[in-house]
């Protein structure tokens, strides 16, 4: 029996299933492990993981047969790929299986911070009564600038038109044709930074996406937008945001993924109930819909790779 090693949360039931194929080790807190990892790691033919276990060169090394990666989400960046295309090992994302998780947060995010909901929420139960202190705003006719059109990008497309608001993308390696086909507008990054009400960012993690959004790029977004991070924490600094807001130069943002997870003091500490914003701890593609969804997906794949 092939020999699977699980690091990081899977879905019980798939895992059940699992275990009628294979001989099957789960430990969801092995990623903080790396020494014990790394020593055991030779043994296994599968190895599936979320995005906690850096499955670098160094780990990678160590192993002795493994055959099947299979990532429970869909970002790679903690996957060596040159390495296990070198090796011959097959890396499996769930593509698309969370994608409906991370489209619903950026609406409901969108809708949450453009309201400024947290905000009339502090100043009442302050007994502030702010009804007039504040302006809430509506999604319907505003411009929503995704950054990055593929799975979850178009899925936060379509819900947004359900609000009735306006999209446009920078996305240069998608094709033309989507425009007609989503109702869009693909433009460059500058005119989107510049137009947006909400820029929403859906893109992989790699050299040309680290730092895209730089404490000066702030400046050239005329519309004071909300900006939205669930993709990957490396593509803006936190600590920027909350620079851009004391600012003036956003009106809010919601933030799901951090440079380091868990998130450092030195960002947390400076959020306040004064801040529009929500911070949240990589959730936004996990539901439990989604967990069972990501589960079964890497289960059916696998026992597919092996026949
Ligand atoms: N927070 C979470 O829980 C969570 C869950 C799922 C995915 N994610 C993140 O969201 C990201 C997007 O996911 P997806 O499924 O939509 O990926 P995807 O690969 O389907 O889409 C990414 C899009 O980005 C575009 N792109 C790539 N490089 C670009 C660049 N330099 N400039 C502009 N566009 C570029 C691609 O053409 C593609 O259309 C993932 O890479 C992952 O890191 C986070």
């Amino acid at each position: 029996m092939k020999k699977v090693l699980i690091t990081e949360f899977m879905n019980q039931n798939s895992i059940k299933v699992l275990r009628k194929k294979f001989n099957v080790i789960y430990d969801k807190n092995l990623w903080k492990n790396k020494k014990k990892l790394e020593k055991i790691i030779f043994k296994y033919d599968v190895i599936i993981i979320r995005n906690k276990t850096q499955l670098n060169e160094t780990l990678l090394k160590k192993t002795n047969n493994l055959k099947f990666v299979g990532r429970l989400g869909v970002g790679l960046d903690n996957i060596n790929l040159k390495y296990c295309k070198k090796q011959k090992i097959h890396v499996q994302p769930a593509t698309g299986m969370n994608s409906d998780s991370v489209a619903e947060y950026v609406i409901s995010s969108s809708l949450h911070l453009i309201k400024n909901i947290s905000l009339f929420h502090n100043g009442t139960t302050k007994g502030l009564w702010p009804r007039t202190m504040l302006n809430s705003r509506e999604l319907n006719g505003k411009i929503i600038g995704l950054l990055g059109f593929g799975t979850i990008g178009k899925k936060v497309c379509k819900l947004a038109k359900n609000f009735r608001a306006k999209v446009v993308s920078f996305d240069p390696y998608v094709n033309k044709s989507i425009q007609k086909k989503f109702n869009i507008k693909l433009i460059s990054f500058k005119k989107l930074i510049k137009i947006s009400d909400i820029i929403s960012i859906h893109l992989p993690l790699n050299k040309n996406t680290k730092n895209l959004i730089k404490l000066n790029t702030y400046s050239l977004m005329k519309k004071k937008p909300i900006i939205i991070n669930s993709s990957r924490g490396h593509i803006l600094n936190e600590n920027d945001l909350i620079k851009a807001y004391k600012k003036n130069l956003i009106s809010g943002f919601a933030i799901d993924v951090f440079k380091k997870e868990p998130v450092e003091k030195d960002f947390y500490n400076k959020i306040d109930k004064s801040i529009n914003c929500i911070v949240t701890p990589h959730i936004a593609g996990v539901t439990e819909e989604s967990n069972v969804r990501v589960s079964d997906f890497i289960v059916n794949k696998l026992i597919k790779f092996f026949k």
